[in-house]
C-alpha cells in the first residue's frame, strides 16, 4: 500500500529567514484539499471524487488500502494521521473506528435529512453512501428450478459439494456475513451454516467478479457475491449468463444481508471543512445514479431515499422497495466481527 500525501505538518514549521531570525508564518495559505483513506477499490480515482472536485474546487487526495489495513493505519497514527475522511466498504469498520474514538460526531442537518436513521451511526460518527446487498448467484443452466437456493442455510445442502464459490475468510465481505448470521442467529446455528458451506468443499475466490464468471463457466453452480457485481458484468454483457435471488426472503427468515459503504470525519482532520463539504456532497449531489455518484458509479443502492436508482439495477433485481432486508442495525456489525473470524477460523472456511 503506498501512501502518496503531501507532509501537510511541513507547513506549520517555522521558517528561517535570511535575517537568521525564524518566523512562524501567521496566515496560513488554505489549503483546498481533503485527505481520503478509502477502502473502495473501484478505481484509482472514483469518478464521483472528480465531480466533487469540479463542483467545489476541493481536491480529493485518496490513499487506498483494505477496510481493515486502513483502520490499522488510523490506529497507528493516531492525531498524526493525515486522513481527513475515513471512507470504508463495510459499516463494522466505521463501527469499530467509532468505538475506538478515531472518529467524531458531526451534527449537519443535510447529512441527517439526507442519510436515513438506520443507514448511519447513532452518535453520528459515520454515515452510509450507499448500500450493497451480498446475496445469492446461480447458473440457470445448471441448476433447475426447484432447487434454486433461497436462504444462505439453503448453500449448506450437500447437493452444493463441489458446485459452490465462496470468498475467502481474509475478506471483510466474508466476515460481516457471518458476524450478521452470527447476531441474527445466534452463534451455534450461525456456526451450523459456517460448517455447511465449509463441507461442501467451495472452491473461495477471492473476488466476486472472479465468482461470477465462474459460475457462467460452469467452475461452480452456485455462489455469494455483492449484487453490483453482476449488474457491472450485465451492463458489459446483456446476456451473462448469472441470475440473482433475494436471500431470505421467506416469512421466518430475516431478509436479505445489507452492508454500506459509508464515511467518518476522523478525529483530527486537519481540512475538516472540506470534509464536512465532501462528507454533505456524498449524500446529496454524489448520491447520482450515473458516475458523477457513488452509487451509480458502482451500481449501489443510494442512500438517500431521494435519489433515482440506476435503471438497470430495477432491471436485473426489482424495485428494492419490495426486498426484505435484514433489519439489524448496522451500527452493531463491528461487535460481532469477533466472533465470526473465530466460527471461520474454526470451521475450517478458506482464508
Ligand atoms: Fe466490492
Amino acid at each position: 500500500m503506498t501512501f502518496k500525501f503531501a507532509r501537510l505538518g511541513a507547513l506549520a514549521v517555522g521558517v528561517i529567514a535570511m535575517t537568521g531570525v525564524a518566523l512562524t508564518p501567521t496566515t496560513a495559505q488554505p489549503r483546498q484539499v481533503v485527505n481520503v483513506y478509502s477502502a473502495r477499490t473501484y478505481g484509482a480515482m472514483e469518478a464521483a471524487f472528480v465531480e466533487f472536485t469540479e463542483q467545489t474546487g476541493i481536491e480529493v487526495r485518496v490513499s487506498q488500502g483494505s477496510s481493515q489495513a486502513l483502520l490499522e493505519r488510523l490506529r497507528a497514527e493516531g492525531a498524526q494521521t493525515p486522513a481527513d475522511l475515513f471512507f470504508t466498504i463495510d459499516a463494522g469498520t466505521l463501527d469499530l473506528a467509532a468505538e475506538e474514538g478515531l472518529l467524531q460526531p458531526l451534527e449537519s442537518e443535510t447529512i441527517l435529512a439526507a442519510v436515513p436513521e438506520a443507514l448511519r451511526d447513532d452518535q453520528n460518527h459515520w454515515f452510509g453512501i450507499s448500500q450493497r446487498l451480498r446475496t445469492i448467484m446461480y447458473n440457470p443452466d445448471a441448476v433447475a428450478e426447484a432447487d434454486i437456493p433461497q436462504t444462505y442455510a439453503d448453500l449448506t445442502d450437500p447437493k452444493w459439494n463441489g458446485r459452490l464459490c465462496l470468498r475467502p475468510a481474509t475478506h471483510i465481505y466474508t466476515i460481516s456475513l457471518t458476524a450478521a448470521l452470527v447476531a441474527n442467529l445466534g452463534e451455534e446455528e450461525a456456526r451450523a451454516i459456517v460448517q455447511g458451506w465449509v463441507d461442501n468443499q467451495p472452491q473461495y475466490i477471492d473476488s466476486d467478479t472472479e465468482i461470477l464468471r465462474t459460475i457462467a463457466a460452469g467452475g461452480c453452480d452456485v455462489g455469494l457475491t455483492n449484487h453490483y457485481y453482476l449488474a457491472r458484468l450485465r451492463n458489459e454483457d446483456p446476456a451473462f449468463p448469472v441470475m440473482p435471488v433475494w436471500a431470505n426472503q421467506g416469512d421466518e427468515d430475516t431478509g436479505v444481508f445489507r452492508n454500506l459503504s459509508g464515511a467518518g470525519i476522523t478525529a483530527n482532520a486537519i481540512n475538516y471543512d472540506n470534509a464536512v463539504t465532501l462528507l454533505e456532497w456524498l449524500v446529496t449531489e454524489g448520491q447520482a445514479a450515473d458516475e458523477t455518484g457513488i452509487p451509480g458509479g458502482n451500481y449501489e443502492f443510494p442512500v438517500n431515499p431521494e435519489a433515482e436508482v440506476l435503471p438497470l439495477l430495477t432491471e436485473i433485481f426489482g424495485d428494492l422497495a419490495d426486498v426484505k432486508i435484514d433489519p439489524l442495525p448496522v451500527v452493531e456489525y463491528g461487535d460481532y466481527q469477533d466472533e465470526a473470524l473465530i466460527i471461520l477460523e474454526e470451521t475450517g472456511y478458506g482464508f
